[in-house]
């Protein structure tokens, strides 16, 4: 939540619902904000329909749940969100599967956008894949905070 009041986003993406907890957190920072929108994607039916009754007895409605594998949601995501100020991906934490999602948001993202990452350092395929992250053209600022990794993408 607070790295949502600090950078203010305003397209936020989370790739990893599950019982929308941390969508919760997110949306609730962004309410507090005054703007700002958060759209979360879920692979499973079952965990998504949980996360929408978390929402709205929250009363977030600055938060959405897309229902289905992210090969599928991620380039309508994109689509409906437009540039992208904000993503947490926690979810698929595999090497190829990670890299394929940055590439695709990173080539919608506004400059300065923040990326989260959790779990780099779960496998060597997540450690690979976030050293790959931070070597990447135009990513700065790659913070190894052990279960979680933060970087901002598109300042030259
Ligand atoms: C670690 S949990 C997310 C936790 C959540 N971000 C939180 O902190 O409250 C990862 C979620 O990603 C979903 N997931 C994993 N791979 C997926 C894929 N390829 N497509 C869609 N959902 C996927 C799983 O079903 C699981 O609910």
């Amino acid at each position: 939540m607070k790295l949502m009041r600090e950078c203010r986003p305003q397209a936020c993406l989370e790739l990893g619902t599950c019982l929308g907890i941390s969508a919760c957190y997110q949306a609730a920072g962004l309410h507090l904000n005054g703007s700002g929108r958060l759209l979360t994607l879920e692979g499973a039916p079952e965990f998504a329909a949980i996360a929408k009754k978390n929402f709205s007895q929250l009363g977030l409605s600055n938060v959405q749940v897309v229902t289905g594998p992210f090969q599928r949601t991620l380039e309508g995501a994109l689509a409906d969100l437009g540039p992208i100020d904000y993503a947490f991906i926690d979810g698929h934490h595999q090497e190829m599967p990670t890299l394929d999602y940055f590439g695709k948001i990173c080539a919608q993202a506004n400059p300065g956008a923040v990326f989260v990452f959790d779990d780099i350092n779960w496998s060597d395929g997540m450690k690979r894949a976030w050293r790959t992250i931070t070597q990447t053209r135009n990513v700065r600022h790659a913070m190894d905070l052990h279960a979680l990794g933060i970087c901002v993408y598109g300042v030259p």
